[in-house]
């Protein structure tokens, strides 16, 4: 254990020593009330690494990880296909769990993870980090307490910088369950209202090699909600001049915006005109804050708070990007109740 962690606090081992799993890591080790305990990972080579910088034990399976004593909690951070399983094996071990997105790609392993904590009476925290950004927070919170009036749209643009690897846009699910998921939790974030219809189109704008794996890089969704708020999405896998994240609010009486930031906010002016400086790269940069943010209120959820963002909202999220999948492929709009059926 690092002698720089504080004693007392609930110990976290760590599933899965990828991109978000190293950054998770290093988040959650800074976190006052939480240690990093012990990290696991597929691949010996990625763990290694990753104790090594963090002054941490491997555990050498999740088994393994959640036998430890010093594991109070499992922070799940492993490819999207292994979500279900091992929200169940930490729910049978009788540990609360944080779980990355998405759940699942299938509503049935979903409601599966459900069923496995209600039973065990344990609580899991989904990875909807973007609810955590100060400045998408404060656009729901004043939509949520009517200060925009009745609300009457939402518009959100979420934007990749670059496309992950190929062999990720295989395991991924697609772009609606991968990407604009987010997106899904954010319009209900933001509406306080189910999606009861969505109208999606997709292209390959991008990289070929994304269409040929049955995918599309270049999305759009339009979602009735319950109460008759329409809110549009567009995603791209390739933006050219960072990290693109935008969330408006639209009512009777107003509307507010999330603004991306800039990496300084120094402004170069000159005969041409004025220049800012770029906008943070990706969501390592871009969301550090929410990530920190949700480590935050997982302390609160090992405290016995209900956890902010549920498997519920997971599940919530996946039958409209499944909804979102089908209406893209069939050219019409689907109603979400008839995928949870
Ligand atoms: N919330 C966010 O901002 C955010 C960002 C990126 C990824 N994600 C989600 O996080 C998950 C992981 O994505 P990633 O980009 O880090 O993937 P990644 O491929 O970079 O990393 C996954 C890691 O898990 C390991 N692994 C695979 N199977 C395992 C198993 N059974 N047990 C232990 N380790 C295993 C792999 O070896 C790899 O090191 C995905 O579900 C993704 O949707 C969320």
């Amino acid at each position: 254990m690092s002698p720089s962690l504080p004693a007392g606090s609930a110990g976290v081992g760590l599933i899965g020593c990828g991109r978000i799993g190293r950054l998770h890591a290093r988040h959650l080790a800074g976190i006052d009330g939480l240690r990093l305990a012990a990290v696991c990972d597929a691949v010996p080579a990625a763990s290694a690494s990753l104790a090594a910088e963090l002054g941490v034990p491997v555990a050498g399976s999740p088994a393994a990880l959640m036998a430890r004593s010093d594991v109070d909690a499992v922070a799940i951070c492993s490819p999207t296909e292994t979500h279900v399983d091992l929200v169940v094996a930490a729910a049978e071990a009788g540990l609360p769990a944080f779980c990355e997105k998405p759940v699942s790609l299938d509503l049935a392993e979903a409601e599966r993870a459900i069923s496995a904590v209600a039973a065990a009476g344990t609580a899991v925290q989904l990875g909807f980090n973007r609810r955590f950004d100060p400045s998408h927070r404060a656009v729901a919170i004043a939509a949520r307490n009517g200060e925009l009036g009745e609300l009457h749209i939402v518009r959100i643009t979420s934007r990749d910088p670059v496309p992950p690897p190929h062999d990720y846009v295989v395991g991924s699910g697609g772009i609606f369950a991968d990407m604009m998921i987010h997106d899904f939790d954010m319009a209900r974030f933001v509406t306080g209202a189910e999606a009861a219809e969505v109208y999606a189109v997709g292209a390959v704008r991008v990289d070929p090699a994304i269409g040929e794996f049955g995918d599309w890089d270049t999305v759009a969704s339009v979602l009735t909600h319950t109460d008759g708020t329409i809110t549009t999405i567009d995603n791209s896998r390739q933006a050219v001049y960072g990290y693109d994240q935008r969330v408006e609010a639209f009512g009777s009486a107003g509307a507010m915006a999330s603004q991306n930031p800039n990496v300084h906010s120094a402004i170069r002016s000159a005969p041409t005109g004025a220049a800012s400086a770029p906008m943070p790269w990706f969501f390592a940069e871009r969301y550090a804050e929410s990530y920190r943010a949700e480590w935050a209120a997982f302390v609160e959820v090992l405290a016995g708070e209900p956890p902010p963002v549920t498997l519920e909202d997971g599940r919530a999220c996946l039958a409209i990007a499944l909804a979102a999948t089908r209406s893209a492929q069939q050219g019409c709009p689907v109603r979400v109740a008839e995928i949870s059926a």
